[in-house]
């Protein structure tokens, strides 16, 4: 059965843009990569889609350990990616996987209880480019900058689970507008040189100052 009529909107309304793999693809060309929560649903994909691309080293780091569909695929296509699993907050951690001139973090930032401390994290290990893709709320009328803590479920299309500190990352903690995230960049050291949204979601390209 096609997918009911809620979910598809939910789904328009919430996707990224451009397409992920195409989009990394595009910055990758011999440079090292590392997607920062490469493994939830997606089992190092947009790792694959990276040294398929061309990028020079690859790693994948996740809280998650690796999957069956991620060993599947690392066996089938004879991979070199290496996978570390961590906490990308746990600085050891960060250090096994170590600085790459590319990163990709995307669907973590608003799991994150202190999200500049993540772009801090995340800046750590970026040589030239974070690629960072977030869900994002909209803009608020006359003001700039907001992010909600503990946003509501359905306060996004695909938000439905209420706050349980108990539960860790997998909260929603923020509900963070695409200016809020530029701002947080530029307090992080970062300059976004591109961005692209749809109305829940933010995709940006920012150089390491
Ligand atoms: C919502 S999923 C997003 C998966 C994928 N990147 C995507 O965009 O479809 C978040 C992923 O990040 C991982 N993750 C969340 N917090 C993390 C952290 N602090 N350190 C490392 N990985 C984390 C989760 O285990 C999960 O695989």
């Amino acid at each position: 059965m096609p997918p009911s009529l809620p979910v598809r909107l939910r789904a328009r309304l919430s996707r990224a843009t451009p397409p992920r793999e195409e989009f990394v693809a595009r910055h990758v060309a011999g440079r090292s990569f590392a997607d920062v929560g490469c493994m939830w649903e997606v089992h190092g994909g947009i790792a694959f889609a990276a040294e398929a691309a061309g990028a020079g080293e690859v790693s994948g780091m996740d809280l998650m350990g690796e999957t069956p569909e991620y060993q599947a695929e690392y066996q089938r296509r004879g991979s070199k990616l290496r996978f570390v699993q961590g906490d990308l907050h746990d600085e050891l951690a960060l250090a096994r996987l170590g600085v790459h001139d590319v990163v990709w973090c995307s669907g973590v930032l608003y799991h994150a209880p202190h999200p500049l401390l993540t772009l801090e994290r995340l800046r750590s290990v970026t040589g030239q480019t974070l690629l960072l893709a977030t869900e994002t709320l909209p803009e608020r009328p006359l003001a700039r900058n907001v992010c909600v803590f503990a946003p509501k479920p359905g306060s996004h299309p695909t938000h439905t689970e209420p706050f349980d500190p108990a539960r860790g990352y997998v909260n929603w903690y923020w509900g963070i507008t695409p200016s809020a995230l530029r701002t947080m960049l530029a307090a992080t050291g970062f300059t976004v040189t591109e961005e692209h949204r749809t109305p829940f979601h933010t995709t940006v390209v920012a150089r390491k100052n």
